[in-house]
């Protein structure tokens, strides 16, 4: 039998990649200049969130390609059993030479899950070093996000991204309420009553788990994918701070997300009033331009390590690849040279500005907040009992599609109240964006959210 090839179209091609999403292939981002991501059909889209706040310089800046190219011809890779490289210790002079807060030292990795993993053996570590091998707990909180590694995923608060993997993951890790103000502050408690609260539920974890058996309390500083660039309130650092020190634990801050300058300063922890044991930094450290992260150890940590055994007990194969290295010393250096934490700070100011004008009175919009260039607006069903929309609805994903046909590319995510309800926009526009920009990406998630709240309510 012959089959008529007129009869019998060819399939629509489907990709050997595992997206994300393995129903709908996300279209191809074919290129970048600035602010803008092009796709193959050559169709410009404002990147006002850098991905999930990355691309911190935006897309093909010169000097970093610059960087790039000159230590791809120089040296690609060494093995870190082998060798150390001039850029890799060039980075680490760039991170912690000048100590800030006491951090001494910086081991380098691929991305933020790895640099997670690595703070929580480095303090499990450290404890042993001292003599205190019972500790072995780590105290975090609900509704944060530490990555997607099991380890990460263990000490990420996110019910939603947790539930698949719960028989896999450690009890090592317990949960206290997030600083999270607009779900969590109660009707008539002042901030200083909500942080007093929040400080005696952690004392309280600490004595539930033996205050002794606790190695270390881990929080984001400006809380990003899981409920939208939420700040702590005033005096929260300090007094989490103050229970941990209280039991000899260790402070870990993950700045994967809100670090490198994203909130106006190049540490997010230099507006708590506080300094970590252990820092975690990824996303603006390398800007996009190389995969890499870094866990930053205080000189106490490290000191223990080289006076005891004399090693961290870790590793991986593509740990302070020099290609990466390459990127984030470059994308430090530009930060530096172009004054770009000022420019964080003032855009932020308008950016704010802006946002309060467009949703600040917005039936479903019920909180903007957040700090630098590093904000984000909770969608509700109703502004006034702060009810959030069903989310079989799916809000962020309408809001993210509506965005996208309007030519902007932001990062709306649900589950902000609860790991499963709930849904906020998240914008994190890159350092080198101008005021224009700022007020295109503002009038443009203006534009989506209403497209997707008519979408469901008419
Ligand atoms: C605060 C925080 N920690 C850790 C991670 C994990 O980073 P990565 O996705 O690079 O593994 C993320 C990623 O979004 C993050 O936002």
């Amino acid at each position: 039998m012959t089959i008529s090839s007129a009869a019998s179209p060819a399939p629509a091609r489907r990709s050997r990649l595992l997206h994300r999403n393995l129903r709908e292939d996300p279209p191809v981002a074919a290129g970048g200049h600035g602010v803008w991501l092009v796709d193959a059909q050559g169709r410009e889209v404002l990147d006002g969130s850098g991905g999930a706040a990355v691309s911190c310089l935006g897309h093909g800046h010169p000097r970093v390609l610059a960087a790039l190219a000159s230590q791809a011809q120089k040296l690609a890779y060494a093995h870190t059993s082998f060798y150390t490289t001039e850029v890799a210790e060039a980075l680490a002079d760039d991170l912690v030479g000048h100590e800030p807060g006491g951090l001494a030292a910086a081991y380098l990795v691929c991305g933020g899950s790895e640099a997670i993993e690595t703070a929580l053996k480095l303090a499990r570590q450290y404890f042993l070093e001292i003599g205190q091998p019972q500790r072995a707990r780590i105290i975090a909180r609900r509704q944060s996000y530490h990555g997607n590694t099991l380890g990460a995923l263990a000490a990420g608060g996110h019910g939603g991204r947790r539930k698949a993997f719960a028989p896999l993951l450690a009890d090592a890790f317990s949960h206290v309420t997030p600083a999270y103000a607009y779900r969590e502050q109660r009707a008539g408690e002042s901030e200083r009553d909500f942080v007093a609260r929040l400080a005696a539920e952690l004392e309280a974890e600490f004595q539930r788990l033996g205050p002794d058996t606790v190695a270390a309390f881990i929080a984001e500083p400006v809380v990003g994918g899981t409920t939208g660039c939420v700040p702590a309130p005033e005096g929260y650092f300090p007094a989490m701070r103050v229970v941990c020190e209280r039991h000899g634990a260790l402070l870990i801050l993950d700045e994967v997300m809100c670090g490198m300058g994203r909130t106006g300063t190049l540490h997010a922890w230099e507006q708590e009033g506080v300094v970590p044991d252990i820092q975690t930094i990824a996303k603006g450290l390398g800007g996009g331009y190389g995969a890499i992260g870094a866990t930053l150890a205080s000189g106490k940590i490290v000191e223990a390590l080289r006076n005891g055994s004399g090693a961290l007990m870790h590793g991986h194969t593509y740990m302070a690849h020099p290609l990466g290295c390459a990127a984030a010393l470059a994308v430090q250096r530009v930060i530096r040279e172009d004054g770009l934490l000022e420019r964080v700070r003032s855009l932020g100011q308008l950016l704010e500005k802006r946002l309060i004008e467009r949703f600040g009175n917005h039936h479903h919009v019920g909180d903007v907040r957040g700090r630098g260039l590093f904000y984000g607006i909770e969608i509700v069903a109703d502004r006034a009992s702060k009810a959030p929309f069903d989310p079989a609805l799916k809000m962020h994903a309408r809001i993210k599609r509506a965005a996208l046909e309007r030519g902007l590319a932001c990062y709306p995510a649900g589950g902000t109240v609860d790991g499963v309800n709930g849904d906020h926009v998240l914008l994190a526009p890159p350092y080198i964006c101008t005021p224009r920009d700022i007020e295109m990406i503002v009038e443009r998630v203006g534009e989506a959210v209403d497209a997707a709240v008519k979408d469901v309510t008419h």
